[in-house]
């Protein structure tokens, strides 16, 4: 049996096949520096890229798999959410690869996807999950504390009410005047700098549920107040404010999930989406897992950032299932769109 993924919903055009069992065989990333000198991703821009990139993106991943197109079982792609160009790209094709090839479609949640990327075995011997676990999703887009019960069993129990945590990394990065997306800057930053130097404002809101709004603001009234004195402050001071910013983050990602584990007893707890190739929030995680006897799942990092190889891996437990995609389907922006 073998599963091809296809992911195109946001800048990256991805392909992947995996085997029987979550095997990965091939996945395969083409990455859009069209948008560097916009400064983000542009819609348009990114479903020319698409159209460029997916017959040569997808030919290669079968090719690595050492398969021939006839061997695949299924064509499972991401149906949403995303950009609304970029998704018509992946779900046409997939539409057509599985017309051609008279094999089943399936079509895929890409933030589910995210969560299920612990199932991708590298070797038969990669060690997967256990069903209940916690998965902290921590992207561009989302921050979100998952409750997973199955493959097709999921509870967001917590949400963010305003920015998601990517944005508060990659806003934050943009009035220091880092290149887009900042978080990875902040990132390589903060390992020279003080994250006590500064101190940032943290919500106060109950429940499960994260705010990166006033730390945002806190941030930004930080450099103001301080570059009225000194013009040469962001400059000067680059290494502590990523430290101290990046610390913040941290400090309110971790208080919620731990009270996520208080509340469910769950022990295993997973992380997935582009922050969690954050070093410190992956450190924070294990950290807080070693201390309080949990199984922690943290994924390596090329399956933080959009892949295919996750979405071959959920489009899979769906294939167990019969769990099969309509030929009239269309690509979703948002969830419940
Ligand atoms: O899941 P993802 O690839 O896609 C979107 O949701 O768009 O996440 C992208 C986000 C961006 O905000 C980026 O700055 C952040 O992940 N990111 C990081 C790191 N690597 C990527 N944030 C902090 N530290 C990193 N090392």
């Amino acid at each position: 049996m073998y599963i091809l993924g296809i992911e195109s919903s946001c800048d990256d055009t991805s392909a992947a096949v995996i085997a029987d069992g979550g095997l990965l065989l091939s996945n395969v990333i083409a990455s859009q520096s069209v948008h560097e000198e916009y400064g983000g991703v542009v819609p348009e821009l990114a479903s020319r890229a698409h159209q460029q990139n997916i017959v040569p993106v997808v030919d290669a991943a079968i090719r690595r798999a050492g398969i021939e197109r006839g061997e695949l079982s299924a064509i499972a792609f991401t149906r949403g959410p995303g950009l609304i160009g970029s998704l018509l790209v992946g779900t046409s094709f997939a539409k057509g690869l599985s017309l051609g090839l008279r094999v089943p479609m399936v079509d895929v949640n890409h933030l589910q996807a995210h969560v299920l990327a612990h199932f991708i075995k590298e070797t038969p011997q990669t060690e997967v999950p256990e069903f209940p676990y916690l998965c902290l999703l921590v992207s561009g887009g989302n921050s979100q504390i998952i409750v997973v019960r199955s493959a097709r069993d999921m509870e967001i129990i917590g949400r963010t009410i305003d920015d998601a945590a990517g944005e508060a990394f990659d806003k934050c990065a943009k009035v220091m005047g880092l290149p887009y997306p900042g978080g990875p800057h902040i990132d390589r930053l903060a390992a020279e700098g003080d994250p006590e130097a500064f101190r940032f404002a943290r919500p106060r809101i109950e429940g499960l549920d994260y705010s990166f709004s006033g730390l945002k603001t806190s941030f930004l009234y930080t450099l103001r107040d301080n570059l009225r004195t000194d013009p040469d402050f962001i400059e000067k001071r680059r290494a502590d404010l990523a430290a101290s910013l990046q610390a913040t983050i941290i400090a309110i990602l971790m208080n919620k999930l731990e009270k996520a584990v208080d509340m469910t007893g769950i022990t295993t707890v997973a992380i997935g989406g582009g922050v969690s190739a954050n070093s410190g929030v992956r450190n924070a995680v294990a950290a807080m897992c070693e201390r309080r006897g949990l199984k922690a799942f943290i994924p390596e990092r090329k399956f933080t950032t959009d892949n295919a190889a996750m979405v071959a891996i959920a489009g899979y437990f769906k294939y167990l299932d019969s769990d099969f995609c309509p030929y009239n389907a269309v690509p979703y922006a948002r969830i419940g769109s």
